[in-house]
């Protein structure tokens, strides 16, 4: 019997180790910035004890039984998932907001407009902050606490610092955020505020921040929860494995995620190839990563260094969340391609606008980074990498509500106006529902009604 520590049915502390992903060096311990102390590159999480095979068929019945349960733990759709977790030895050591359990919706409208019938979207932006930052953050943050931290931090593009100062307060930590200023959106960076962050607006982007959170963070004793922290991953990786269980454990052809700071691509590979180890599915969807085309430094990357050296870029792009051009993971996004045969591709500003109003039609909506994934399949269609008789699951990362700077600026008409993209972007007009401003009568309004049927 494995060491049972709660009451709840088959919990079982998983234990683990960390190991560099290039010298391949194990550890019991991290240094405080999480890199390999022979190397310095990023170390992740392995589970020696693991049987190869053999455990999916119990493993997929203990996680369907916990559905039923009320007990917190359960609840979360991070920790349904917890005997492929780093263990913990009770339940209460977890600080969960009930993260996780997100939906997986059918896009009708933008099947049509693709040509690919059997298109999903699995919306991580309907977690607790509103992203999928959430499903990491409920791990590292509770491992923060279980080290004694008082202080987390971390750099963001946004949604990092909202869901950390969300976990950090609940889990009675103080928070640091370093955010770049003028280039995160308000909703988010209003987030942090109102979940008590001490929040820092630094002059620079985000990959300046990151470099100043990586030496605060060996001068200082703050446990830093960017997604270098290979525990965040592993929060991370239950996307993939919810999104399996929704698809009764039949692995789509085709996962489709936005890169940024290349995290998450590289927690959903990691889940793929665990999973089918584990013997959940029997074979890999294909991966694959899109990003702007304006920070596309994995792109370069892989198509002119072939994915051996980083090939970084100065971003810029309307996509503030994925406005990143040193991507810390990037390593790991380029095994994870290998592994999944998955591609790369990057797609335009004006695209980008595109595909976020399509997915907004569909009910659902996203924040821009987000529709870098339906503008990415299009592309990918186009060169015939996605058949049309294929399955495709997007991973829509943040929610609408998260950049409306962005979505009022676009249904204006105001988002290219005096920039080299207004021409072009011309052509998304009949997307556009600006808001009608009236005199407060009924024969207004019914005249707006008649012309809008028109
Ligand atoms: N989508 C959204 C909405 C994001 O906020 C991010 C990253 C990404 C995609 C890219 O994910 O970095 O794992 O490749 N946001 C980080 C932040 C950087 O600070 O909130 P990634």
């Amino acid at each position: 019997m494995p060491p049972t520590t709660t009451s709840s049915p088959g919990v079982r502390q998983t234990a683990f180790r960390f190991r560099c992903i290039a010298c391949g060096d194990l550890s019991d311990k991290a240094r405080q910035d999480f890199r390999c102390a022979r190397c310095g590159d990023l170390l992740e999480i392995t589970y020696p004890h693991w049987k190869e095979s053999g455990e999916g068929h119990e493993l997929k019945s203990t996680w369907r039984q916990r559905r039923l349960s009320q007990s917190a733990i359960d609840l979360s759709g991070v920790w349904r998932f917890r005997d492929v977790l780093p263990g913990l030895e009770n339940d209460d050591q977890a600080i969960t907001l009930r993260e996780g359990n997100t939906p997986l919706y059918e896009l009708p409208q933008c099947a049509r407009i693709t040509g690919v019938p059997h298109l999903f979207a699995k919306h991580q932006g309907m977690n607790p902050t509103g992203s999928f930052k959430d499903a990491g953050m409920t791990v590292a943050a509770s491992f923060a606490r279980l080290a004694g931290f008082r202080w987390v931090a971390c750099a963001s593009t946004g949604n990092t610092s909202a869901s950390m100062a969300a976990y950090a307060a609940r889990g009675g930590m103080r928070s640091l955020v370093l955010v770049p200023d003028g280039k995160i959106s308000w909703s988010k960076l209003s987030q942090a505020l109102d979940y008590g962050a001490v929040t820092c607006q630094l002059r620079t982007d985000f990959d300046g921040c990151l470099r100043l959170l990586q030496e605060l963070v060996l001068r200082a004793p703050v446990y830093q929860l960017n997604s270098i922290n290979p525990f965040r991953l592993e929060g991370q990786k239950t996307l993939a494995l919810e999104l399996m269980e929704q698809l009764d454990w039949q692995p789509p052809d085709h996962i489709i995620v936005p890169g940024g700071n290349l995290g998450n691509s590289s927690a959903i590979g990691k889940a793929l190839v665990e999973m089918r180890e584990l013997g959940l599915i029997s074979r890999l969807p294909k991966l694959s990563v899109i990003q702007a085309e304006g920070a596309n430094a994995l792109v370069r990357t892989v198509r002119e260094a072939a994915g051996k050296l980083l090939v970084s870029v100065q971003a810029e792009t309307r996509a503030t969340a994925i406005r990143i051009g040193n991507p810390a993971s990037w390593k790991k996004a380029v095994n994870v391609l290998e592994a999944t045969e998955g591609a790369c591709e990057q797609v335009t500003e004006v695209e980008i606008a595109q595909a976020k109003a399509e997915i907004g039609a569909e009910g659902i909506g996203c924040e821009p980074a987000s529709a870098v994934t339906l503008a990415g399949l299009k592309k990918l269609v186009k060169q015939g990498f996605v058949k049309p008789a294929e399955s495709v699951v997007l991973v829509l990362t943040g929610n609408l509500l998260k950049d409306p700077d962005f979505t009022i600026n676009f249904h204006r008409g105001e988002l290219f106006k005096g920039t080299p993209d207004e021409e072009l972007s011309a052509a998304l007009k009949p997307l556009r529902r600006p808001p009608i401003v009236l005199d407060a009568t009924l024969d207004a309004v019914m005249r707006t009604l008649e012309q809008a049927e028109k």
